[in-house]
Protein backbone atom coordinates (compact mmCIF):
# COMPACT_ATOMS: atom_id res chain seq x y z
CA UNK A 1 0.00 0.00 0.00
CA UNK A 2 1.33 3.58 -0.95
CA UNK A 3 2.00 6.07 1.56
CA UNK A 4 -0.52 8.82 1.46
CA UNK A 5 0.69 11.54 3.76
CA UNK A 6 1.91 13.49 0.84
CA UNK A 7 -1.51 13.25 -0.62
CA UNK A 8 -3.15 14.24 2.65
CA UNK A 9 -1.32 17.46 2.64
CA UNK A 10 -2.56 18.03 -0.75
CA UNK A 11 -5.98 17.57 -0.58
CA UNK A 12 -6.32 18.36 3.27
CA UNK A 13 -10.09 18.25 3.99
CA UNK A 14 -11.39 15.98 1.06
CA UNK A 15 -9.04 13.44 1.67
CA UNK A 16 -10.04 10.87 3.92
CA UNK A 17 -13.91 10.95 2.77
CA UNK A 18 -12.38 10.53 -1.19
CA UNK A 19 -10.65 7.45 0.27
CA UNK A 20 -13.65 6.34 2.47
CA UNK A 21 -16.03 5.99 -0.95
CA UNK A 22 -13.80 4.26 -2.81
CA UNK A 23 -15.09 1.04 -0.34
CA UNK A 24 -18.44 0.30 -0.42
CA UNK A 25 -18.49 -0.13 3.66
CA UNK A 26 -17.55 3.75 3.51
CA UNK A 27 -14.05 2.01 5.59
CA UNK A 28 -10.57 3.29 4.37
CA UNK A 29 -7.86 0.93 4.23
CA UNK A 30 -4.60 3.34 3.84
CA UNK A 31 -0.90 4.16 5.14
CA UNK A 32 0.04 7.63 6.30
CA UNK A 33 3.42 8.90 8.21
CA UNK A 34 4.67 5.54 7.63
CA UNK A 35 1.83 3.60 9.63
CA UNK A 36 -0.91 1.44 8.44
CA UNK A 37 -4.28 3.51 9.01
CA UNK A 38 -8.04 2.82 8.77
CA UNK A 39 -10.35 5.70 7.63
CA UNK A 40 -13.82 5.59 9.39
CA UNK A 41 -17.05 7.33 9.79
CA UNK A 42 -20.60 7.29 10.87
CA UNK A 43 -22.35 7.11 14.39
CA UNK A 44 -21.33 3.29 14.67
CA UNK A 45 -17.64 4.52 13.84
CA UNK A 46 -17.93 7.06 16.62
CA UNK A 47 -19.20 4.71 19.26
CA UNK A 48 -16.17 2.10 18.12
CA UNK A 49 -13.67 4.58 18.33
CA UNK A 50 -14.64 6.11 21.78
CA UNK A 51 -14.24 2.87 23.17
CA UNK A 52 -11.03 2.44 25.23
CA UNK A 53 -11.08 -1.24 25.06
CA UNK A 54 -10.69 -0.17 21.12
CA UNK A 55 -8.56 2.71 20.45
CA UNK A 56 -6.08 4.70 23.04
CA UNK A 57 -4.51 7.85 22.44
CA UNK A 58 -0.86 7.81 24.37
CA UNK A 59 0.84 6.66 20.92
CA UNK A 60 -1.51 8.45 18.74
CA UNK A 61 -0.78 12.16 18.31
CA UNK A 62 1.90 13.27 15.85
CA UNK A 63 4.85 15.04 17.46
CA UNK A 64 4.44 17.72 15.19
CA UNK A 65 0.65 18.23 16.34
CA UNK A 66 1.91 18.29 19.98
CA UNK A 67 4.47 20.56 19.77
CA UNK A 68 1.87 23.05 18.06
CA UNK A 69 -1.70 22.24 18.75
CA UNK A 70 -1.91 20.62 22.22
CA UNK A 71 1.50 21.01 23.98
CA UNK A 72 3.91 17.54 25.13
CA UNK A 73 2.23 15.70 27.82
CA UNK A 74 -1.52 16.84 27.50
CA UNK A 75 -4.88 15.41 28.49
CA UNK A 76 -5.55 14.36 24.90
CA UNK A 77 -2.21 12.24 24.67
CA UNK A 78 -3.65 10.33 27.94
CA UNK A 79 -5.92 7.36 28.46
CA UNK A 80 -7.69 5.72 30.94
CA UNK A 81 -7.33 6.76 34.76
CA UNK A 82 -4.37 9.78 34.22
CA UNK A 83 -6.83 10.55 31.28
CA UNK A 84 -10.04 11.13 33.43
CA UNK A 85 -8.51 12.52 36.21
CA UNK A 86 -6.53 14.95 34.10
CA UNK A 87 -9.99 15.61 32.43
CA UNK A 88 -11.45 16.66 35.85
CA UNK A 89 -9.46 19.78 35.76
CA UNK A 90 -11.04 20.70 32.41
CA UNK A 91 -14.45 20.20 33.77
CA UNK A 92 -14.34 21.65 37.32
CA UNK A 93 -12.77 24.72 35.32
CA UNK A 94 -15.52 25.04 32.63
CA UNK A 95 -19.17 24.65 34.89
CA UNK A 96 -22.24 26.06 33.77
CA UNK A 97 -21.99 28.69 35.97
CA UNK A 98 -17.89 29.72 34.69
CA UNK A 99 -19.24 29.42 31.25
CA UNK A 100 -21.60 32.25 31.70
CA UNK A 101 -18.63 34.51 33.18
CA UNK A 102 -17.17 33.58 30.43
CA UNK A 103 -19.41 34.86 27.91
CA UNK A 104 -19.92 37.95 30.38
CA UNK A 105 -16.59 39.15 29.81
CA UNK A 106 -15.91 38.64 26.25
CA UNK A 107 -18.99 39.90 25.29
CA UNK A 108 -18.20 42.96 27.17
CA UNK A 109 -15.04 42.96 25.18
CA UNK A 110 -16.42 42.87 21.60
CA UNK A 111 -18.98 45.86 22.72
CA UNK A 112 -15.64 47.98 23.72
CA UNK A 113 -14.43 46.90 20.50
CA UNK A 114 -17.36 47.43 18.43
CA UNK A 115 -17.92 51.22 20.38
CA UNK A 116 -14.36 52.28 18.77
CA UNK A 117 -15.30 51.00 15.51
CA UNK A 118 -14.80 53.94 13.14
CA UNK A 119 -17.38 54.40 10.24
CA UNK A 120 -15.21 53.44 6.70
CA UNK A 121 -12.52 52.02 9.31
CA UNK A 122 -11.08 48.64 7.80
CA UNK A 123 -11.78 45.78 10.16
CA UNK A 124 -10.37 41.80 9.89
CA UNK A 125 -13.16 40.03 11.63
CA UNK A 126 -11.26 37.07 11.99
CA UNK A 127 -8.62 39.14 14.09
CA UNK A 128 -10.97 41.97 16.17
CA UNK A 129 -12.38 38.31 17.09
CA UNK A 130 -9.48 36.55 18.08
CA UNK A 131 -8.46 40.00 20.25
CA UNK A 132 -12.04 40.24 21.80
CA UNK A 133 -11.84 36.54 22.96
CA UNK A 134 -8.32 36.52 24.02
CA UNK A 135 -9.21 39.51 26.46
CA UNK A 136 -12.60 37.76 27.24
CA UNK A 137 -11.11 34.84 28.73
CA UNK A 138 -7.54 36.26 29.99
CA UNK A 139 -9.86 37.95 31.95
CA UNK A 140 -11.90 35.09 32.85
CA UNK A 141 -9.42 32.63 33.50
CA UNK A 142 -7.59 35.30 35.58
CA UNK A 143 -4.21 35.69 33.51
CA UNK A 144 -3.15 39.36 33.69
CA UNK A 145 -2.77 40.58 30.24
CA UNK A 146 -2.30 44.84 29.40
CA UNK A 147 -4.09 45.87 27.19
CA UNK A 148 -1.27 46.76 24.86
CA UNK A 149 -0.53 42.70 25.26
CA UNK A 150 -3.56 41.71 23.54
CA UNK A 151 -3.37 41.62 20.39
CA UNK A 152 -0.09 39.88 20.47
CA UNK A 153 -1.16 37.61 22.37
CA UNK A 154 -4.11 36.87 20.49
CA UNK A 155 -1.53 36.23 17.58
CA UNK A 156 0.50 33.95 19.23
CA UNK A 157 -2.76 31.72 20.46
CA UNK A 158 -4.43 31.44 16.75
CA UNK A 159 -0.86 31.02 15.14
CA UNK A 160 -0.57 27.51 17.30
CA UNK A 161 -3.77 26.01 15.97
CA UNK A 162 -3.00 27.52 12.35
CA UNK A 163 0.40 25.84 12.41
CA UNK A 164 -0.52 22.04 13.44
CA UNK A 165 -0.97 20.31 10.06
CA UNK A 166 1.95 21.64 7.67
CA UNK A 167 5.68 21.81 7.38
CA UNK A 168 6.07 25.14 6.08
CA UNK A 169 6.04 28.85 7.56
CA UNK A 170 2.56 28.29 9.43
CA UNK A 171 4.36 25.45 11.43
CA UNK A 172 7.54 27.00 12.80
CA UNK A 173 5.62 30.22 13.97
CA UNK A 174 3.15 27.82 16.04
CA UNK A 175 6.33 26.23 17.50
CA UNK A 176 7.84 29.60 18.58
CA UNK A 177 4.25 30.99 19.70
CA UNK A 178 3.74 28.28 21.52
CA UNK A 179 7.13 28.24 23.41
CA UNK A 180 6.58 31.89 24.15
CA UNK A 181 3.08 31.38 26.06
CA UNK A 182 4.01 28.21 27.61
CA UNK A 183 7.16 30.40 29.39
CA UNK A 184 4.58 32.95 29.81
CA UNK A 185 1.65 30.94 31.79
CA UNK A 186 4.43 28.79 33.31
CA UNK A 187 5.62 32.30 35.17
CA UNK A 188 1.62 33.38 36.00
CA UNK A 189 1.13 30.06 37.70
CA UNK A 190 4.61 30.20 39.60
CA UNK A 191 3.37 33.23 41.20
CA UNK A 192 0.31 32.34 41.76
CA UNK A 193 1.82 28.87 43.77
CA UNK A 194 4.42 31.07 45.45
CA UNK A 195 1.45 33.57 46.55
CA UNK A 196 3.24 36.63 44.55
CA UNK A 197 -0.42 37.10 42.48
CA UNK A 198 -3.94 36.86 43.78
CA UNK A 199 -6.28 34.72 41.78
CA UNK A 200 -10.12 33.99 42.31
CA UNK A 201 -10.54 30.67 44.01
CA UNK A 202 -11.85 28.60 41.14
CA UNK A 203 -10.85 30.69 38.15
CA UNK A 204 -8.91 28.49 35.57
CA UNK A 205 -5.72 29.52 36.85
CA UNK A 206 -6.57 28.34 40.29
CA UNK A 207 -7.55 25.26 39.62
CA UNK A 208 -4.86 24.46 37.01
CA UNK A 209 -2.45 25.37 40.23
CA UNK A 210 -3.70 23.39 42.31
CA UNK A 211 -4.74 20.35 40.43
CA UNK A 212 -2.99 17.17 41.28
CA UNK A 213 -2.83 14.56 38.31
CA UNK A 214 -3.85 10.44 39.22
CA UNK A 215 -0.32 10.16 41.15
CA UNK A 216 -1.20 12.81 43.25
CA UNK A 217 1.53 15.60 42.52
CA UNK A 218 1.02 18.59 41.07
CA UNK A 219 1.60 19.64 37.43
CA UNK A 220 5.07 20.37 37.07
CA UNK A 221 5.06 24.42 36.10
CA UNK A 222 5.64 23.75 31.95
CA UNK A 223 2.72 20.77 32.02
CA UNK A 224 0.51 23.15 34.05
CA UNK A 225 1.12 25.69 31.37
CA UNK A 226 0.55 23.53 28.48
CA UNK A 227 -3.02 22.48 30.01
CA UNK A 228 -3.64 26.42 31.41
CA UNK A 229 -3.08 26.98 27.58
CA UNK A 230 -5.12 24.05 26.87
CA UNK A 231 -8.33 26.31 28.10
CA UNK A 232 -7.36 29.39 26.83
CA UNK A 233 -6.05 28.56 23.18
CA UNK A 234 -9.09 26.88 21.77
CA UNK A 235 -11.19 29.51 23.60
CA UNK A 236 -9.17 32.14 21.05
CA UNK A 237 -9.72 29.58 18.02
CA UNK A 238 -13.56 30.24 18.54
CA UNK A 239 -12.73 32.85 15.99
CA UNK A 240 -12.70 30.72 13.28
CA UNK A 241 -16.13 30.45 13.86
CA UNK A 242 -16.78 33.98 14.28
CA UNK A 243 -15.24 34.85 10.45
CA UNK A 244 -17.02 31.66 9.09
CA UNK A 245 -20.26 33.56 10.92
CA UNK A 246 -19.71 36.65 8.63
CA UNK A 247 -18.93 34.48 5.93
CA UNK A 248 -22.37 32.77 6.30
CA UNK A 249 -24.18 35.88 7.10
CA UNK A 250 -22.92 37.57 3.47
CA UNK A 251 -23.76 35.05 2.04
CA UNK A 252 -27.41 33.84 3.14
CA UNK A 253 -28.06 37.36 4.12
CA UNK A 254 -31.57 35.46 4.84
CA UNK A 255 -30.65 34.55 8.47
CA UNK A 256 -29.44 38.27 9.59
CA UNK A 257 -33.21 39.23 10.62
CA UNK A 258 -34.07 36.37 12.52
CA UNK A 259 -30.46 36.64 14.76
CA UNK A 260 -31.15 39.94 15.40
CA UNK A 261 -34.86 39.50 16.10
CA UNK A 262 -33.85 37.62 19.36
CA UNK A 263 -35.01 33.92 18.55
CA UNK A 264 -33.07 32.42 21.00
CA UNK A 265 -33.67 29.08 19.31
CA UNK A 266 -32.88 30.02 15.89
CA UNK A 267 -29.68 31.62 17.19
CA UNK A 268 -28.43 28.33 19.22
CA UNK A 269 -28.74 26.38 15.81
CA UNK A 270 -27.57 28.77 13.14
CA UNK A 271 -23.97 27.98 15.86
CA UNK A 272 -24.65 24.62 14.96
CA UNK A 273 -24.98 24.59 11.25
CA UNK A 274 -22.10 27.08 11.71
CA UNK A 275 -19.93 24.08 13.37
CA UNK A 276 -21.32 21.26 11.52
CA UNK A 277 -21.05 23.05 7.53
CA UNK A 278 -17.87 24.91 7.81
CA UNK A 279 -14.29 22.80 7.91
CA UNK A 280 -12.06 22.74 11.13
CA UNK A 281 -11.15 19.27 12.70
CA UNK A 282 -10.24 17.25 9.84
CA UNK A 283 -10.23 13.89 11.72
CA UNK A 284 -9.28 12.51 14.60
CA UNK A 285 -6.80 9.80 15.49
CA UNK A 286 -5.91 6.78 17.93
CA UNK A 287 -4.59 3.47 17.68
CA UNK A 288 -6.61 0.20 17.47
CA UNK A 289 -5.21 -1.65 20.52
CA UNK A 290 -6.03 -5.25 19.59
CA UNK A 291 -7.18 -6.56 16.26
CA UNK A 292 -10.77 -5.45 15.38
CA UNK A 293 -13.37 -5.40 13.12
CA UNK A 294 -15.77 -2.62 12.02
CA UNK A 295 -18.82 -3.41 9.57
CA UNK A 296 -16.94 -6.77 8.91
CA UNK A 297 -13.43 -5.00 7.92
CA UNK A 298 -10.52 -5.62 9.73
CA UNK A 299 -8.63 -3.31 11.90
CA UNK A 300 -5.36 -4.68 12.41
CA UNK A 301 -3.81 -3.72 16.17
CA UNK A 302 -1.28 -0.93 16.07
CA UNK A 303 -2.66 0.60 13.55
CA UNK A 304 -3.97 4.23 13.14
CA UNK A 305 -7.62 4.49 13.80
CA UNK A 306 -8.92 7.98 11.77
CA UNK A 307 -12.34 9.23 12.44
CA UNK A 308 -13.29 11.07 9.40
CA UNK A 309 -14.76 14.49 11.62
CA UNK A 310 -15.26 16.83 8.33
CA UNK A 311 -16.68 13.83 6.19
CA UNK A 312 -19.16 12.72 9.36
CA UNK A 313 -20.41 16.41 9.75
CA UNK A 314 -20.88 16.43 5.39
CA UNK A 315 -22.57 12.59 5.15
CA UNK A 316 -25.30 13.41 3.65
CA UNK A 317 -27.12 10.19 5.18
CA UNK A 318 -27.16 11.89 8.43
CA UNK A 319 -27.78 15.49 7.12
CA UNK A 320 -29.75 15.65 4.36
CA UNK A 321 -28.30 17.95 1.34
CA UNK A 322 -25.19 18.84 3.82
CA UNK A 323 -23.69 21.39 1.16
CA UNK A 324 -26.67 23.26 2.10
CA UNK A 325 -26.18 26.14 4.96
CA UNK A 326 -29.39 25.50 6.63
CA UNK A 327 -29.70 26.27 10.68
CA UNK A 328 -33.31 25.32 9.95
CA UNK A 329 -32.29 21.63 10.30
CA UNK A 330 -31.47 21.83 13.51
CA UNK A 331 -34.54 23.42 14.99
CA UNK A 332 -36.49 20.49 15.38
CA UNK A 333 -33.79 17.71 15.68
CA UNK A 334 -32.74 16.31 18.55
CA UNK A 335 -28.79 15.63 18.18
CA UNK A 336 -27.47 12.56 19.05
CA UNK A 337 -24.44 11.95 21.15
CA UNK A 338 -22.58 10.17 18.18
CA UNK A 339 -24.01 12.85 15.41
CA UNK A 340 -22.75 16.23 14.97
CA UNK A 341 -18.76 15.78 16.27
CA UNK A 342 -16.95 19.05 15.27
CA UNK A 343 -15.73 18.90 18.59
CA UNK A 344 -15.42 14.92 19.20
CA UNK A 345 -18.70 12.36 20.02
CA UNK A 346 -19.53 10.59 23.00
CA UNK A 347 -19.37 11.60 26.46
CA UNK A 348 -16.70 14.52 27.46
CA UNK A 349 -16.66 13.37 31.35
CA UNK A 350 -15.27 9.65 30.35
CA UNK A 351 -13.60 10.05 27.08
CA UNK A 352 -11.75 12.74 24.92
CA UNK A 353 -14.62 14.74 23.57
CA UNK A 354 -14.07 17.95 23.82
CA UNK A 355 -14.44 19.84 27.45
CA UNK A 356 -15.51 23.39 26.14
CA UNK A 357 -18.16 22.50 23.45
CA UNK A 358 -20.84 24.15 26.05
CA UNK A 359 -18.43 27.26 25.85
CA UNK A 360 -17.89 27.42 22.23
CA UNK A 361 -21.94 27.21 21.31
CA UNK A 362 -22.54 29.89 24.20
CA UNK A 363 -19.90 31.80 23.11
CA UNK A 364 -20.95 31.91 19.41
CA UNK A 365 -24.58 32.39 20.24
CA UNK A 366 -23.95 35.86 22.16
CA UNK A 367 -21.00 36.54 19.51
CA UNK A 368 -22.92 35.63 16.07
CA UNK A 369 -26.61 37.43 17.42
CA UNK A 370 -24.09 40.88 18.24
CA UNK A 371 -22.24 40.35 14.55
CA UNK A 372 -26.21 40.40 13.02
CA UNK A 373 -26.80 43.61 15.25
CA UNK A 374 -23.71 45.22 13.47
CA UNK A 375 -23.89 47.58 10.66
CA UNK A 376 -20.72 47.25 8.50
CA UNK A 377 -20.35 46.64 4.73
CA UNK A 378 -18.17 43.89 3.11
CA UNK A 379 -15.67 45.45 0.47
CA UNK A 380 -14.57 43.34 -2.52
CA UNK A 381 -12.36 40.50 -1.44
CA UNK A 382 -11.21 37.23 -2.01
CA UNK A 383 -13.46 34.99 0.17
CA UNK A 384 -12.12 31.62 -1.51
CA UNK A 385 -12.33 28.72 1.52
CA UNK A 386 -9.74 26.35 0.20
CA UNK A 387 -10.26 22.60 1.40
CA UNK A 388 -6.79 21.99 0.35
CA UNK A 389 -5.56 24.44 3.72
CA UNK A 390 -5.72 23.05 7.31
CA UNK A 391 -7.46 24.56 9.52
CA UNK A 392 -9.28 26.14 6.39
CA UNK A 393 -9.61 30.20 6.51
CA UNK A 394 -11.44 32.90 3.98
CA UNK A 395 -8.48 34.08 2.13
CA UNK A 396 -8.93 37.43 3.08
CA UNK A 397 -10.00 36.65 7.15
CA UNK A 398 -13.16 38.60 6.10
CA UNK A 399 -12.57 41.89 6.05
CA UNK A 400 -15.36 44.68 6.82
CA UNK A 401 -16.07 48.12 6.91
CA UNK A 402 -18.40 49.49 9.87
CA UNK A 403 -21.13 52.08 8.67
CA UNK A 404 -22.15 53.55 11.44
CA UNK A 405 -20.68 53.38 15.29
CA UNK A 406 -23.19 50.43 17.26
CA UNK A 407 -22.97 48.63 20.27
CA UNK A 408 -25.13 45.91 20.67
CA UNK A 409 -27.34 45.69 23.59
CA UNK A 410 -28.43 42.36 23.36
C1 LIG B 1 -10.67 18.43 22.56
C2 LIG B 1 -12.57 20.95 18.89
C3 LIG B 1 -13.10 24.79 21.77
C4 LIG B 1 -10.70 22.47 25.24
C5 LIG B 1 -11.20 18.78 21.34
C6 LIG B 1 -11.31 17.89 20.22
C7 LIG B 1 -11.83 18.59 19.19
C8 LIG B 1 -12.07 19.92 19.66
C9 LIG B 1 -12.10 18.08 17.79
C10 LIG B 1 -10.81 16.44 20.18
C11 LIG B 1 -11.83 15.44 20.64
C12 LIG B 1 -11.22 14.06 20.69
O1 LIG B 1 -10.00 13.91 20.64
O2 LIG B 1 -11.97 13.08 20.77
C13 LIG B 1 -12.81 22.21 19.35
C14 LIG B 1 -13.31 23.29 18.53
C15 LIG B 1 -13.47 24.37 19.34
C16 LIG B 1 -13.04 23.97 20.67
C17 LIG B 1 -13.64 23.17 17.04
C18 LIG B 1 -13.94 25.74 18.99
C19 LIG B 1 -13.31 26.44 18.07
C20 LIG B 1 -12.60 24.45 23.00
C21 LIG B 1 -12.64 25.29 24.15
C22 LIG B 1 -11.96 24.66 25.13
C23 LIG B 1 -11.48 23.39 24.59
C24 LIG B 1 -13.36 26.65 24.25
C25 LIG B 1 -11.76 25.21 26.52
C26 LIG B 1 -11.78 24.49 27.58
C27 LIG B 1 -10.41 21.20 24.77
C28 LIG B 1 -9.63 20.21 25.51
C29 LIG B 1 -9.66 19.03 24.75
C30 LIG B 1 -10.42 19.33 23.55
C31 LIG B 1 -8.95 20.40 26.85
C32 LIG B 1 -9.00 17.68 25.08
C33 LIG B 1 -10.03 16.77 25.73
C34 LIG B 1 -9.53 15.38 26.02
O3 LIG B 1 -8.55 14.94 25.42
O4 LIG B 1 -10.15 14.72 26.87
N1 LIG B 1 -11.69 20.00 21.00
N2 LIG B 1 -12.65 22.66 20.63
N3 LIG B 1 -11.90 23.30 23.30
N4 LIG B 1 -10.86 20.64 23.60
FE1 LIG B 1 -11.86 21.62 22.18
Amino acid sequence: MLDETARLLVHGYSWLPALRRDNGTGVAHTRVMGQRAVGLSGPDAVRFFYDEDHVQRRTAIPGLVQSTLFGHHAVHTLDGAAHRKRKGLFLQAMTRPDVADLVDHTAAAWDDAVTAWRPGQRVVLFDQAARVLTRGVCRWAGVPLADADTAPVARDLTAMVDGFATLGPRHWRARRARARREAWLADVLRRVREGRLETRPGSAVDVVARHRDADGEPLEPRLAAVELLNVVRPTAAVAWFVMFAGHALHRWPEHRERLRGGDRAFAEAFVHELRRFYPFAPFLGGRAVRDLHLRGEAIPRGSLVLLDVFGQNHDGDLWGDPYAFRPQRFLDRPIGAFELIPQGGGDPVTNHRCPGEPATIALLRTLVVRLADADYAVPSQDLTISLRRIPAMVRSRFVITPTEGRTAER
